[in-house]
């Protein structure tokens, strides 16, 4: 049976049925490692795609937008939404993709800093019982949320709409007999967050304020403004892309270092090696384990036969784990180098968001870290994987910070 996942604006993800168990979501790796030693590109009849598992094969189709085309939505015969810049090709992507970047290269990020900073100490200080908390509910979740909404120049009272919404946008099928329901509720979503991005562009165009959506309203591309659902799109990728992922990477951080009792507290004495603790942690708990495109046209690419509207399934997460690449590498090593991981993806869509993320990641470490110098897993807990077909994490983490 096939399961399929929607993410924000028009990715299609097909996953195989191998991953649907608890089990298996929380730890798919040694799944990815039988694949991927069986074959580096395989087909699946059954879901009409292609799993690519090996990291160089993965990096070859990221690497060539012509073949293999991010726009899911028009191959796969749907109804176009908002136009993420997600899911276009060249030419338009990459002005799109120029009038963003300024608001994200790390130059801008560092004077970002000194907000997160802020923002992470007051989460912190609400901490009531430190003896047991949910990191995702204290800090994961609502760190990311707050600064992309700051950044964006929405108000902060929305933060549970954002939440209720974009926790759709990302769902994975449960119950595949249920797929049409969560289609609704995806459409939904997406219509409601759109209403609500309309009257804020409104809003901005009669009154710029010092956001990044007064940025976008009034950005031209060769003379034209961004049209209405390319403004929508953007808003929506941005909020969902920029908060779902970091949470699951702060999550999925204070996790590997709280599984091997010795590693919370050699970070404490080595706070130096955070920044490649980040990057290992990306590599080891990918927050995004997969991503798709659709074959453009008939074709042999590397001896595979590809036809027109074939999906691939780019695995991040396995590619992380290819050990023609990294040495050990189902081993966590802090200090890890080089870490080429794909896990900000590869080539023209390498995420935007890298340089805000590994700040915000940096920022909230360092924050419990600090505080909580002995903080340890709570044992007894039962981890529930978020149900996502390419957002890798757990829905709570509970940690005592007295310990
Ligand atoms: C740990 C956190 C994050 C991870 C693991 C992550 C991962 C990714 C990946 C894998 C892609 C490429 C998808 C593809 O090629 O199909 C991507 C693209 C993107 N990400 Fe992120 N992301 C993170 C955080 C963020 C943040 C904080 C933002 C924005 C505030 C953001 C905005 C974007 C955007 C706009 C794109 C599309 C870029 C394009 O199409 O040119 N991401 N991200």
């Amino acid at each position: 049976m096939n399961t399929q996942d929607n993410r924000g604006p028009g990715l299609l993800l097909t996953l195989p049925t191998e991953l649907s168990s608890r089990e298996a979501r929380l730890s798919p790796f040694a799944w990815y490692r039988a694949q991927r030693d069986a074959a580096p590109v395989q087909y699946d009849p059954k879901r009409n795609a292609w799993d690519v598992w090996a990291y160089a094969s993965v990096q070859k189709v990221l690497q060539n937008p012509t073949l293999f085309s991010s726009q899911r939505q028009a191959m796969a015969g749907r109804e176009p939404g908002p136009a993420s810049i997600l899911s276009l090709d060249p030419p338009r992507h990459t002005k799109l993709r120029a009038l963003v970047n300024k608001a994200f290269v790390p130059r801008t990020v560092e004077t970002l800093l000194p907000r997160i900073k802020t923002i992470t100490d007051q989460l912190l200080s609400t901490i009531d019982h430190p003896e047991s908390f949910d990191v995702v509910k204290h800090l994961a979740y609502p760190l990311p949320v707050t600064v992309i909404a700051e950044l964006l120049g929405v108000p902060q009272e929305d933060q549970a709409f954002f939440k209720e919404t974009s926790d759709i946008l990302v769902r994975g099928v449960e119950d595949p007999q249920n797929i049409e329901h969560l289609r609704n509720q995806k459409l939904e979503a997406r219509m409601r967050l759109g209403l609500y991005f309309r009257d804020i562009l409104q809003a901005r165009r009669k009154h710029p304020a010092d956001d990044l959506i007064s940025q976008l309203v009034q950005a031209e591309i060769d003379g034209e403004h961004l049209s209405e659902m390319e403004l929508l799109g953007f808003c929506i990728v941005l909020l969902a892309a920029g908060h779902e992922t970091t949470t699951n990477l702060i999550t999925n951080a204070v996790r590997a270092l709280t599984e091997d009792p010795g590693r919370w507290q050699w970070l404490v004495q080595n706070p130096g090696a955070l920044s490649s603790t980040i990057e290992e942690v990306l590599r080891f708990y990918s927050p995004v384990q997969a991503t798709n495109r659709i074959v453009t046209q008939k074709t042999q690419w590397q001896g595979y036969p590809l036809e027109p509207g074939h999906q691939m399934i780019v695995w991040l997460g396995s590619a992380n784990r290819d050990p023609s690449v990294f040495e050990n590498p189902d081993t966590f090593i802090a200090t890890r180098h080089p870490n080429p991981h794909v896990s900000f993806g590869y080539g023209i869509h390498f995420c935007l968001g890298a340089a805000l993320a590994r700040a915000e990641a940096h920022v909230a470490l360092t924050g419990l870290l600090q505080r909580f110098p002995n903080l340890q897993a709570i044992g007894s807990q039962q981890l529930s994987p978020i149900i996502s077909g390419f957002v890798y994490g757990v829905e709570s983490y509970q940690v005592n910070g007295t310990a």
